[in-house]
């Protein structure tokens, strides 16, 4: 399957079985052979396709370089991202050449970055191979790195040139990564479509995963090309986020997966919903039972006046307000700006 991304630079998106291995021909069809690029990959995917990206590319007349981090939120950092210069230093990337970002949404969002910056930007192409970089990561053009205060709090809105996503790669990712992953296409289904969300629940996912990915894509897409730089639609794919990154916080980014947090952002949001009129009842206990099925926790100890403070000291706070994302009910989503009072009023529901 094969589409476009329509935003300021559009793009295409590859969902095909063995891709992987004919990036080379893929990247023929946009950069002058000789072009030189570095594959960036993590210690965990490196060792499993690396080298099997970097011949085809090779082969396809590419000068390749590859360079590798240690797997893990933990590198997602500025040092990384200068290691990441120096070796593009060392392989002589020069305006018209290109990066390829290999992995998973750690991988995506730092070799961006680094393509974002690298001579005041260069193209890049993005291969994720965790389900959470094919199904939201690597489309969309949100790149950046962690630092102590939080996550993601540098960044640079950079479109790939193109995205190739192989199933394939899944069969390598270990199961708490797949899970976390379905916690972002639950979050899509609660979003924009209950058709998704009842798939998601009633079968088995892994039997028709290229299906799952397709429908996915369709809604990151549109949210992506109505609102490319994140100041209205797009903010619907927060769902769950202002509870979660809270929690990600308050448990030091160890305790808790983003996947996870986000999981329980989600119900915890629903019940928020639910008791102050806006949400369907019976919504929370819905999305908890489907998180539970992909073995994801659906309840944090953490104080309420806590995650209340944490969340509103979130980035995507302006001038003191948060725009909630809500739900009317699965399928059904909208934005609800809140102050601090009006936050600890609707939260109140989760004492
Ligand atoms: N840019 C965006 O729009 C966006 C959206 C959501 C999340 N994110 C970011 O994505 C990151 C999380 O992404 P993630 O869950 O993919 O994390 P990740 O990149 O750390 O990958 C998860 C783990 O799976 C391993 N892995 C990946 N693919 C594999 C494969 N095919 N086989 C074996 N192992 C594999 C990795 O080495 C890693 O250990 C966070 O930093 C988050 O902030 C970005």
């Amino acid at each position: 399957m094969e589409l476009t991304v329509h935003t300021s630079s559009p793009y295409k998106i590859i969902l095909a079985r063995g891709c992987l291995d004919r990036a080379g021909e893929y990247a023929a069809g946009l950069f002058r052979p000789g072009t030189r690029t570095v594959v960036v990959s993590d210690s965990n995917v490196a060792p499993l396709y690396a080298e099997r990206v970097a011949s085809s590319l090779g082969a396809a007349g590419f000068s390749v370089g590859t360079f590798e981090f240690p797997a893990g939120e933990t590198s997602k950092r500025l040092s990384t991202v200068e290691a990441m210069y120096r070796s593009f230093a060392e392989n002589g990337l020069t305006r018209s050449d290109f990066a390829v970002a290999l992995g998973g949404g750690v991988t995506g969002d730092m070799a961006g970055f680094a393509s974002a910056t690298w001579l005041r930007g260069i193209r890049f192409i993005q291969i994720p191979t965790s389900l959470l970089a094919q199904i939201d990561s690597s489309i969309g053009g949100k790149t950046g790195v962690d630092i102590l205060q939080g996550k993601n709090l540098v960044g640079a809105f950079h479109q790939p040139s193109l995205v190739l996503i192989d199933p394939r790669t899944l069969e390598t990712l270990p199961p708490r990564f797949f899970a976390d992953g379905m916690g972002e296409a639950v979050k899509h289904g609660c979003i924009k479509s209950r058709p998704l969300f009842d798939r998601i629940r009633d079968t088995d996912v892994r039997a028709d995963m290229e299906r799952v990915i397709a429908e996915n894509l369709a809604i990151k897409r549109a949210a992506v090309e109505q609102d490319e730089f994140d100041n209205g639609e797009r903010m619907l794919l927060n769902f769950g986020h202002t509870f979660g990154h809270a929690l990600e916080k308050l448990h030091g980014y160890r305790g808790l997966s983003h996947g996870q947090a986000v999981g329980i952002g989600m119900v915890m949001m629903a019940r928020c919903g639910e008791k102050a009129g806006l949400t369907e009842p019976g919504t929370a206990d819905e999305i908890a039972g489907v998180l539970r099925k992909y073995g994801l926790p659906v309840s944090d100890g953490a104080d309420v006046s806590k995650i209340v403070d944490t969340a509103m000291l979130d980035k995507k706070a302006r001038g003191g307000v948060l725009s909630l994302v809500m739900l009317r009910k699965i399928g059904e989503s909208f934005l609800r700006p809140v102050d601090k009072a009006g936050l600890l009023k609707l939260a109140e529901a989760l004492r």
